[in-house]
């Protein structure tokens, strides 16, 4: 399939790409130190030649106070702007485009010297910014003058200024925080007073050559949020000062509503898009959740936008591009929206990389070179651990033979594709299975792997990739009717009953419990998932937000736990917050700290903290207590002294580690490829 709008030919310009694909800004924890930019260039080279038509690099900041923590990424001199060359040179050598974010955080900085258009503190910072004084502004418009200016003397080929996500510019913009009453504040025109004089002092430091973007909010998604005629008339002021390319910018990192997680449908907030396009004469990018080719062409196609932003999708597949070009979508590793390696991982401070690729950003790590001595490897198991590994060997020229006892592959993953939200996970399956295709490795479905088949077929090495099984605790009344496995109830083999304990309040109790919320009322059409939020992505409401129309499910249930932490605290860092709001809008109850005691026909018996029993009346029980490793084979296959890796679940057993399992498949990889 050719995607003709997709790939076409724009002027944005300065300059003229050939095709519609913006690599989005996406900070790596790689931007800090210049002695991580030649990780960085080749990073965007790959992505330039893998066919991202114009690339965007992680937010930089113009200013000290702008920094997004103590060292974080700056700017500032020439010296600074020397180190950046190899960056823009990389992508230059490769026929690329690439411009440099500048991102100053204002009130979101993760530093005490926090600066803002006022005092008030943001929801999720620690630090009390400092409100800036008329000078003061005039110093930070200064910043990004000459920044662009430096950028420019690097080689990029333009900056995006940053003017959303609640950052220092939107700080100023939006009515929702900025309450001055000098010349940055109150008014609109005032308000808006400081994105213009940015925007045309960094159009008088660069050449005509040198492409400016401005990333606008279309939706702030925070209560008394930028009303639309703003929206619109900011636009106009920005494409008059001289912005050649609006992009989207899409609520706020303060915003009490999922943006960019897997539950939010592809491109949801489009009609913000549409909305702004129609009004302004300069091209405009459409943004969030878009990751397969047939999405991004018709948002062209149906005059959405003029561009797509995609960000975390590069991540995910370095030739997105590429393969869109030549119509191979299902060679796509497609980005499922998870954030466990990428989002998660700057807040956890470690850099980024993909779940589903492991590569991205430790290219170095992972050579790629076909082994010198191939091998004969069985890899039992076909979850994404073993179908990370059965992939990678074959790619290195290995003999692969993969087993697989049930009737499909992908193991507990095809479990995690039917949970709400988590229906993209499938993608993930679909590569694997193609590649596995495309490279003629020999699948054996329906097979339990045999030990005396393996020896007889003389195979090298085995591959324990055996997975997990659900942990059934000992418990009185277990094997009474009303409880059954989470694997029973996501596969169909049960229906849900109406008055449900979920035991156990991990990832897959959260699962567990948003599926028996939304089976009969899915949220993920795009309408569904506006409303349930409370968004108006026309942008008709200030900001974008609207009543929630929530959705309290007809089944009771209740979420328990044994610990007396807070349920869900081991969730992701920038997703447990979702799933932990979507359980409560439900009306998902709560039981900590107790220990259970028997199920019987009237329910499941506890004690509570004060040892006091309870009994909870339910007509069903929900085993989410844990998973085990699948070892049965593991003393078989040392009897038999064949080489055995142990990889995902069959190492360690551990509730969401997909991250880990198909990580494990590559390294095991390269390992047995020198
Ligand atoms: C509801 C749910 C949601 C989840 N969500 C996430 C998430 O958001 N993020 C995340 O990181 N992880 C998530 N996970 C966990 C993730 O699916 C697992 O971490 C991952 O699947 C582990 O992969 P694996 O290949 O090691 O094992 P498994 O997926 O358990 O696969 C093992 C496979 O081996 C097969 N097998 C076993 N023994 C044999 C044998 N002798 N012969 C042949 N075949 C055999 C099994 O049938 C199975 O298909 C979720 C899991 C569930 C259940
Ligand atoms: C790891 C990571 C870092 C990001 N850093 C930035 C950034 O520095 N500047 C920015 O404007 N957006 C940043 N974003 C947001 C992305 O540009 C994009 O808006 C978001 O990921 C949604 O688009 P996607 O679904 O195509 O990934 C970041 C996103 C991720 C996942
Ligand atoms: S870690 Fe998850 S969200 Fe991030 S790029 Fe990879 S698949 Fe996408």
């Amino acid at each position: 399939m050719a995607y003709t709008h997709l790939f076409s030919d724009i002027d944005l310009g300065p300059f003229s790409i050939n095709n519609r694909l913006i690599m989005g800004s996406m900070h790596t924890g790689l931007e800090e130190s210049p002695k991580h930019f030649s990780r960085l260039a080749a990073f965007f080279r790959q992505r330039a030649e893998g066919g991202a038509g114009l690339i965007i690099t992680g937010g930089v900041s113009p200013s000290e106070a702008g920094r997004a923590m103590p060292g974080g990424a700056a700017l500032l001199t020439q010296e600074d702007a020397q180190t950046h060359e190899v960056i823009p040179q990389a992508v230059h050598e490769v026929g690329g485009r690439i411009c440099l974010q500048l991102l100053h955080t204002g009130r979101y900085g993760f530093h005490p010297n926090v600066i803002s258009a006022t005092d008030a503190q943001a929801p999720i910072s620690p630090f009390k910014p400092k409100a800036l004084s008329d000078e003061e502004i005039e110093a930070e418009i200064q910043s990004f003058a000459n920044a662009a200016r430096l950028a420019e003397a690097a080689g990029y080929d333009g900056v995006e200024i940053m003017g959303s996500e609640g950052y220092f510019l939107n700080q100023f913009t939006s009515p929702a925080l900025n309450d001055r009453n000098d010349q940055w504040g109150g008014s609109a025109d005032n308000r808006q007073r400081i994105a213009l004089r940015v925007t045309e002092a960094v159009k008088a430091a660069v050449s005509e050559k040198f492409l400016i973007i401005y990333r606008i909010s279309l939706l702030d998604l925070v209560p008394e949020g930028t009303p639309w005629v703003e929206v619109e008339q900011l636009a106009h002021r920005l494409i008059a000062a001289g912005v050649h390319v609006l992009n989207s910018g899409i609520g706020w990192h303060e915003s009490r509503v999922p943006t960019i997680a897997s539950m939010v449908p592809g491109a949801a907030f489009r009609a913000a898009t549409a909305r702004l396009r129609d009004a302004v004469d300069v091209p405009v990018a459409v943004t969030n959740r878009i990751n397969m080719p047939d999405q991004a062409d018709a948002l062209i196609a149906d005059g959405t936008a003029d561009l797509v932003t995609m960000a975390r999708p590069w991540l995910a597949d370095a030739a997105w591009g590429r393969k869109a070009e030549a119509g191979a979508s299902d060679d796509i590793n497609t980005c499922i929206g998870c954030n466990q390696a990428c989002l998660d991982h700057v807040f956890e401070g470690k850099p980024v990389s993909c779940l589903v690729n492991p590569y991205a950003l430790h290219e170095d790590k992972f050579p790629r070179h076909r082994a010198n001595q191939t091998q004969y490897v069985a890899v039992i198991g076909g979850g994404v651990g073993g179908l990370s590994a059965a992939v990678e060997l074959a790619e290195r020229g290995h003999h692969v033979a993969l087993y697989e006892q049930q009737s499909r592959l992908g193991g507990q993953f095809l479990l995690a594709a039917r949970v709400p939200g988590k229906e993209d996970y499938a993608h993930t399956l679909r590569y694997f299975e193609h590649r596995l295709a495309e490279l003629d490795v020999r699948v054996h479905l329906n097979t339990r792997a045999e030990v005396d088949d393996l020896v007889q077929a003389g195979v090298d090495q085995v591959v324990l990739a055996s997975g997990v099984t659900a942990r059934v605790p000992e418990l009185p009344g277990i094997d009474h009717a009303m409880v059954v496995r989470y694997d029973q109830l996501l596969r169909g083999d049960v229906a849900p009953g109406q008055r449900i304990a979920v035991m156990g309040a991990g990832g897959i109790g959260f699962d567990v419990s948003e599926f028996l919320l939304h089976v009969d009322a899915p949220v993920q059409e795009t309408e569904a998932f506006l409303s349930h939020w409370g968004i108006d992505a026309t942008g008709e409401a200030p900001g974008g937000l609207t009543r929630p129309k929530g959705q309290h499910a007809d089944r009771e249930i209740t979420l328990c736990q044994r610990s007396t932490t807070k349920p869900g605290k081991k969730l992701g860092k920038t997703t447990g917050w979702i799933h932990r709001l979507q359980l409560r809008n439900g009306g998902v109850q709560h039981l900590t700290g107790i220990s259970y005691s028997h199920v019987d026909d009237q329910g499941l018996w506890y004690d509570d903290a004060n040892g006091e029993r309870h009994c909870l009346s339910v007509d069903q029980v929900v085993l989410c207590t844990g998973q085990e490793s699948e070892l049965s084979l593991a003393d078989e296959l040392a009897q038999a002294g064949l080489p055995v890796t142990r990889i995902g679940g069959a190492d360690k057993a551990a509730e969401l580690d997909a991250k880990r399992a198909i990580r494990q498949g590559v390294e095991l990889a390269v390992a047995l490829s020198h």
